[in-house]
């Protein structure tokens, strides 16, 4: 059996490095490390001096000196459909949404379309470094199924679900509360579990639900409670003066979702930017997850993040960083840390480099509940990394002369890093971006 070794540097964390460099026990660095492969899993990692002792064995050795290999990059919140909606001319949110995003989206009855968009979407993500990334489908059975399909093809590791709406939204892209519950109980028995693919129940937002819709997404969660659900809270003012209208016995938004048994250790809310304390301490109480979607929140004008309210509660609220395409801007998670660096710092919050590197791999591998499978090279672990050249662009070689430790690499690489940074992706040990073929 062939087994592949990485060599190179090596960076992957098993904690929050709360404490930046001075926090070593949050992670390990090797200079000259070796990551081992068999199987699609990681089976050892360790100096390539002390490694590299089984020869004779049937090893494929490949080295990417000088650049650096991680885990690969996972992206929390990302919408499929909405690959031809990035950089629409809108105001906030709802004319996004009505003017844009709600009319792409119904392309995905067509013909053909969902899975020409699937593949480039898996080609993007690759190109990024993304390996993992939670997903919206859109309202359309096809377009999960197409989803699926290739993610399943290419051995990578997706949550995904249909998209439930029932009212708000044009007629085309509505389902009712049956069909919504019944395409996903079959694309459910269908797809989670199926190979590396897990489901999440995907009601898009309170918004676009009525309350017999909410209550079948409960339904949904009571049966199956090992299912990630993913929606949008707390974005923008116009969208939480709309849920107080639509749902008027509520106390705030975030009860909505509570009401209807949708918060939980599972649940990833969107954007949460404007929130009472109130909602902070049911979010918190609940383990639902606040993902942070940098990119987006600028570009749609919706409001700053504020990471520091939510880690001051008690429980903490547990966070996680996304690139929410199309209202984000970016595939790279790269670009997203730079922008929520930016967005964090003009708050008076410094965040250090080793946690945005940190934040991109084992911290949303947390936030998903995925630790142990992705996010980081533990024994047993997903093999799928990435490989990154501080010296891509010529601009970058330049500023490098002057760098001197790693931390001071990791923030050159987020500040002025893209797709050209990934030098490689290795998606379950195989060789991904440098065999895309477009
Ligand atoms: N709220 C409801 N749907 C969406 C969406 O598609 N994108 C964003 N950013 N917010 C939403
Ligand atoms: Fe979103």
């Amino acid at each position: 059996m062939t087994e592949l070794l990485l060599r190179g540097r090596i960076l992957t964390f098993h904690d929050e490095p709360l404490a930046g460099e001075t926090s070593p026990e949050a992670f390990i660095y090797l200079e000259d490390g070796a990551l081992l492969v068999r199987d699609g899993k990681v089976v050892a990692l360790d100096d390539y001096a002390r490694l590299r002792g089984g020869e004779g064995r049937n090893v494929e050795v490949i080295d990417h000196h000088p650049h650096l290999i991680m885990p690969g990059f996972i992206d929390t919140h990302i919408h499929y459909p909405q690959m031809q909606v990035v950089g629409s001319y809108a105001g906030a949110l709802m004319e996004w949404l009505n003017k844009y995003t709600f009319v792409e989206e119904q392309k995905f009855s067509n013909q053909g379309h969902p899975e020409r968009i699937a593949s480039a979407l898996f080609d993007e993500l690759i190109r990024h470094g993304t390996t993992t990334a939670a997903a919206y489908c859109s309202v359309h059975k096809a377009s999960v199924q197409a989803f699926f399909t290739e993610a399943h093809r290419r051995n990578m590791r997706m949550i995904a679900g249909k998209v439930m709406m029932d009212r708000n939204a044009p007629p085309s892209l509505l389902d009712t509360a049956q069909s919504g519950y019944d395409d996903s109980k079959a694309l459910i028995d269908e797809w989670h579990g199926k190979g590396r693919q897990l489901y999440a129940i995907t009601p898009r937002f309170a918004p676009t639900s009525t309350p017999e819709q909410l209550e079948m997404s409960g339904t949904l969660v009571r049966e199956h409670p090992e299912l990630h659900v993913q929606t949008h809270l707390c974005e923008n003012n116009a969208e939480i003066a709309f849920v107080a209208e639509l749902f008027p016995w509520s106390r705030d938004y975030t009860h909505v979702y509570e009401h209807y048994g949708l918060l939980g250790p599972k649940t990833l809310l969107g954007h949460c930017i404007h929130l009472t304390d109130a909602e902070i301490g049911a979010i918190a109480n609940s383990a639902s997850v606040a993902v942070f979607c940098p990119t987006s929140n600028l570009f749609i004008g919706s409001g700053l993040f504020d990471l520091a309210r939510l880690r001051a509660s008690d429980p903490q609220v547990r966070t996680a960083i996304a690139t929410d395409i199309g209202g984000g801007t970016s595939y790279s998670m790269l670009r997203t840390l730079d922008e929520g660096y930016k967005i964090l710092n003009i708050q008076g919050q410094r965040y250090h480099p080793l946690r945005s590197f940190y934040q991109v791999t084992l911290g949303n591998a947390r936030a998903l509940s995925l630790e142990g499978n992705i996010g980081s090279f533990v024994l047993g672990a997903e093999a799928d990394c990435v490989v990154l050249n501080a010296r891509a662009t010529p601009a970058m070689r330049i500023r490098m002369e002057t760098v001197e430790t790693l931390v001071e690499e990791l923030f050159l690489m987020q500040t002025m890093g893209d797709d050209r940074t990934i030098a490689e992706v290795y998606v379950a040990g195989r060789a991904a971006k440098s065999t895309l073929t477009s």
